[in-house]
């Protein structure tokens, strides 16, 4: 089963789409950020979102708003990640990273600007106001101290040494952005608790399994396959599933947890084909 690249386009042209302001002191700032999110990229969290509208006979397009939201923050997260005081990579999705090409003063603010910018685009979402809402705080509460910058604190600090501790980093750093993908369009559904649980559970999983993954791919990938730096976990040191536990274990662990995250599909109502094509692709991408 392949990627849903019909849901890669709908979000590459609304993303294509975006702009944020007409007035030319701040052109700059708006070419850096336009730079990192149009270079690329898989866009495995707007295809999550909208892939979990269709699986409630919602046409797509009705949630770019929020796809495209998470879209940013994650770029955001993706610049700021690689900056000298972070990993000090110079190559991201194929391209220079943005402190590379627009100094490091312009890249934090680039990473800042999307992530204010994603909070508007959000607000901009049709809906029934309570549930655009709850939605808007799962996104922000998966991006914040409890989700992905938690995680990157955690992951900068270094303490975590063992299995626990590794999938607790992981859970946050990755995963958590990964569920709300899912998790955000459940709340716009206005989906009922027990129907939710089993979208939850995948969501969850599936978030980990593709740090598993990425830990993999950079000890396994060239940078030209990746699009960027490989090697960089070794470099820095850092605690991943290769390095604790092995490639071979690494990919066992990846195995079950990509079952793990199908089988709670499984169980899932709706038309859940493109969420389990998501799912397999991140179990077996190379890129
Ligand atoms: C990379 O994310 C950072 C991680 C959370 C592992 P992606 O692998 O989704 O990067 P892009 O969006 O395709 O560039
Ligand atoms: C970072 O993890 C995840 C983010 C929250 C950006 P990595 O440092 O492993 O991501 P890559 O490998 O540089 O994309
Ligand atoms: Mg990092
Ligand atoms: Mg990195
Ligand atoms: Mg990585």
């Amino acid at each position: 089963m392949s990627y849903p690249e019909d849901l890669r386009g709908l979000v590459d042209d609304a993303l294509a789409k975006l702009t944020f302001s007409d007035s030319p002191p701040t052109a700059g700032l708006e070419k850096a950020m336009r730079y990192s999110l149009l270079a690329g990229g898989k866009r495995v969290r707007p295809v999550l979102a909208l892939a979990t509208a269709r699986a409630f006979g919602t046409e797509p397009e009705r949630f770019l708003p929020v796809a495209c939201a998470i879209e940013l923050i994650h770029t955001y997260s993706l610049i700021h990640d690689d900056l000298p005081a972070m990993d000090d990579d110079a190559l991201r999705r194929g391209l220079p990273t943005s402190h590379v090409k627009f100094g490091e003063d312009v890249a934090i603010l680039a990473g800042d600007g999307l992530f204010a910018e994603a909070m508007r685009l959000f607000c901009e979402q049709p809906g029934e106001p309570a549930r655009v809402l709850a939605a808007l705080r799962e996104l922000a509460s998966a991006t914040g101290v409890d989700g992905m910058v938690g995680g990157q604190y955690v992951d900068v600090v270094g303490a975590e040494s063992d299995a626990e501790g590794l999938r607790a980093l992981h859970a946050l750093k990755t995963g958590r952005l990964i569920a709300a993908s899912v998790n955000v369009v459940l709340l716009l559904e206005g989906a009922s608790e027990p129907e939710t649980m089993p979208y939850r559970r995948f969501a969850e999983e599936l978030g980990v399994l593709f740090q598993i993954v990425d830990d993999i791919l950079d000890v396994t990938e060239s940078d030209e396959q990746l699009g960027k730096p490989h090697g960089s976990d070794e470099r820095h040191g850092k605690l991943t599933y290769v390095s604790l536990f092995g490639l071979d274990q690494a990919r066992e662990l990846a195995a079950k947890s990509h079952a793990k995250a199908t089988a709670a599909l499984a169980e899932a109502g709706g038309e859940t084909e493109d969420l389990r094509r998501v799912a397999d692709y991140i179990f077996t991408r190379n890129e």
